[in-house]
């Protein structure tokens, strides 16, 4: 596996990987995008590029444009020597881990907003968080140039802001989303989670819970929207410690509010555990018809 920081030696380097081993050629790239601190949920990604793809690239970059001045871009988890570890267990090919200067030089003022879509679930909550996604997502298809690039359901917003992002700036890329890996008891798997005190961890239950009865009343039938919001607000009101920052029924694409989830949704939330924040989803598949959204391919 080679670790590479320089963009122009990961072009060198895949361009080396595209036309080398057997017939097809060129080979497929797929790229996982990431901010280290990985776990199983990167793995499942990896996991899934290498399954489809010929070559495999990964990133890892805590990227400080996404990050509010009053959020925790300083003491995110950083831990390269295990990530490597796990990537190269999972047979990735190269590693891309660019200093921040070299992603965005003193003066870059070049940036990627999706308007609209951008602005809403967590894009409300945290004010210019998509724009620095958009953008280094941009950057980074750039540089690796991917055939596929594999995305995490569970950060629900941000595949909606990229497969927006990839179609309208004409990006090669096919976007495969892999569904939420989580805990045993639920908890859907975050690099923020290690931030959690044992208390926290059992209060950060509720997130996974409320949508999980949430789910469950619309299996049974129930199509409003509102009722599904009371049920999700009612169960995590059991946990006073966990403060609400959105409940959302939402169109997965547009992000905007519906009424009625007959059609198919995102029930969404995100909520403060201590000073914590998370975020959690389902997709509920459209009302007599199967697969639901997260095994869309192509944006
Ligand atoms: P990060 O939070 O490191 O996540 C990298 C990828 O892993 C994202 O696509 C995310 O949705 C996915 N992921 C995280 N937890 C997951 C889980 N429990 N199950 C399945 N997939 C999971 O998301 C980012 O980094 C950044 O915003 C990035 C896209 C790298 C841009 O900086």
């Amino acid at each position: 596996m080679q670790i590479i920081s320089d963009p122009l030696e990961l072009r060198a380097a895949l361009r080396m990987l595209r036309a080398s081993g057997g017939p097809p050629l060129p080979r497929s790239v797929g790229f996982v995008p990431t901010m280290g601190a990985l776990h199983a949920g990167h793995r499942s990604l990896v996991q899934a590029a290498r399954q489809r793809c010929d070559v495999v690239v990964a990133s890892i970059f805590v990227n400080p444009t996404q990050f509010g001045p009053n959020e925790d871009f300083s003491r995110y988890p950083r831990t390269l020597e295990q990530d490597c570890q796990m990537l190269e267990d999972e047979r990735v090919d190269v590693v891309f881990t660019p200093a921040a200067e070299v992603m965005y030089p003193p003066g870059a003022s070049t940036f990627v907003d999706v308007e609209g879509v951008g602005e809403r679930l967590d894009g409300a909550s945290r004010p210019g968080h998509f724009r620095g996604v958009a953008t280094v997502v941009a950057k980074l298809f750039h540089i690796v140039q991917p055939d596929f690039a594999f995305f995490g359901q569970k950060d629900a917003a941000q595949v909606a802001v990229l497969r927006k992002m990839a179609r309208e700036l004409d990006f090669p890329v096919d976007m495969v989303i892999c569904s939420t890996v989580r805990e045993p008891d639920g908890l859907a798997m975050s690099s923020r989670n290690r931030y959690l005190s044992a208390e926290e961890r059992r209060q950060a239950l509720s997130l996974s819970r409320a949508l999980l009865a949430a789910q469950t009343q619309a299996d049974h039938g129930e199509q409003s929207a509102s009722a599904l919001l009371e049920t999700m607000r009612a169960t995590l009101q059991d946990e006073p410690a966990v403060r609400v920052d959105y409940l959302a029924v939402v169109d997965p694409d547009t992000l905007l509010p519906l009424e009625n989830v007959a059609a198919g949704a995102l029930l969404a939330v995100a909520a403060y555990v201590g000073s914590t924040r998370l975020i959690d989803n389902v997709l509920l598949p459209p009302r007599g018809g199967n697969a639901g959204v997260s095994g869309k391919k192509k944006s």
